[in-house]
């Protein structure tokens, strides 16, 4: 079968023939029909992110995925050949207790893997097999959205981290001492617009920013969601003195994370989302006036990465409320569906401004 494979830490991406995948008793085989293409895929081709499978030089690179099952290994109880199913990304170490309880988002030991990313093959293929447990059955109403999923799944995962470190001041559910709470989103690609979707639908009132020279693409969807935009392109001054309960950051920027801070409200959290793509050189920060407000404003820094399936189901149930508050919103994140045989032009970002790229697989 054909799959896009890359050599990791060689920078490059190419269509290649790999070996067509047979289901075991307890598998089943999914064709691939859609695979998206996020930040963490640019890194790996650009040759500095993922590691291949052990013993081995290439990669199958893809973790954002929507499939259709064509074959069901014997032993298979819950799913059926014509089920439409979008597959979590990490496989666990199993052996610390986080891993052995279905929450290899938590893993300790790093041991873990994550399909397309880190030792285990992706899903930019024609076809793939896994298990049944990390597989979700998606509902025919959600197949123009299923391939947000697995970014959606990392949203939900962050923004419950954050509320439990704002729920410290228990204030009714939803707020803060009797007033709205307040969220800035940094980062308007599709990460940081599933979050304003999940935000928003949560009662925060949210302030979307980005340096978008020009209109910012999701400028439309952002008006109908009832979401501010402020263009940052000159800098966050541009926010003045408003200060935010939640910032979620999701561009990947270590510099632009500790300009952040100084934006939180008191009892405030930033929630790291984006992997540095920054050089590695060390900056400057001004760490004791740093450290002070933290602590004298019961700050939080709080990094969150990956999700587990409890987080895909909880994602299914955001996008039926989403269709009802907001229409066609999540279906607008993405910019355009193109054949994979294109994947060049999107990999290396000589598309025009947009929100999520998809790749189909045909099918
Ligand atoms: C993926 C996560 C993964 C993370 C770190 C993200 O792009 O969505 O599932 O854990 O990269 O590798």
């Amino acid at each position: 079968m054909r799959a896009l494979v890359v050599n990791p830490p060689t920078s490059g991406l190419r269509m290649e023939q790999v070996p067509d995948p047979t289901p075991g008793p307890d598998e089943v085989k999914v064709r691939v029909l859609e695979g998206g293409i996020c930040g963490t895929d640019r890194e790996i081709v650009a040759g500095r992110y993922g590691s291949p499978p052990p013993g081995r030089k290439d990669l199958v690179l893809g973790h954002e995925n929507f499939g259709k099952v064509v074959e069901v290994g014997r032993s298979v109880q819950d799913l059926r050949v014509g089920d439409e199913v979008v597959a979590t990304v990490r496989r666990g170490c199993g052996v610390c207790r986080f891993c052995r309880t279905q929450r290899s988002d938590f893993c300790e030991t790093g041991m873990f893997t994550e399909r397309g990313i880190k030792g285990r093959d992706g899903y930019f293929a024609e076809f793939y097999v896994d298990r049944p447990e990390y597989l979700v059955r998606i509902p025919r109403v959600h197949r123009l959205t299923a391939v947000l999923l697995e970014p959606l799944s990392v949203a939900e995962k962050a923004v419950q981290q954050a509320r439990r470190v704002l729920d410290r001041t228990e204030g009714p559910p939803g707020t803060i001492a009797g007033r709205p709470r307040t969220a800035l989103v940094v980062g308007t690609g599709a990460l940081g617009m599933l979050s304003v979707f999940v935000l928003a639908d949560e009662g925060f009132e949210v302030t979307a920013v980005d340096t978008y020279v020009g209109k910012c693409p999701a400028s439309s969807v952002l008006s109908t969601v009832g979401v501010r935009y402020r263009d940052a392109s000159a800098g966050l001054s541009v926010l003045g003195t408003e200060r935010f309960d939640l910032i979620l950051e999701a561009t990947g920027s270590a510099a632009l994370d500790f300009e952040l801070a100084t934006l939180l409200a008191p009892n405030g959290c930033l929630l790291l989302l984006g992997l540095p793509a920054d050089d590695h050189r060390p900056f400057p920060v001004p760490g004791a006036d740093l450290v002070r407000r933290l602590v004298l404003q019961n700050q939080a820094i709080v990094g969150s990465v990956n999700a587990s399936r409890r987080y895909f189901a909880q994602g299914l149930r955001h996008l039926t409320l989403f269709r009802r508050r907001w229409g066609t919103v999540a279906e607008q994140l993405v910019t355009e569906r193109l054949p994979w045989t294109d994947f060049a032009s999107v990999v290396n970002g000589r598309r025009p401004a947009g929100i999520k790229w998809v790749l189909t697989m045909g099918g």
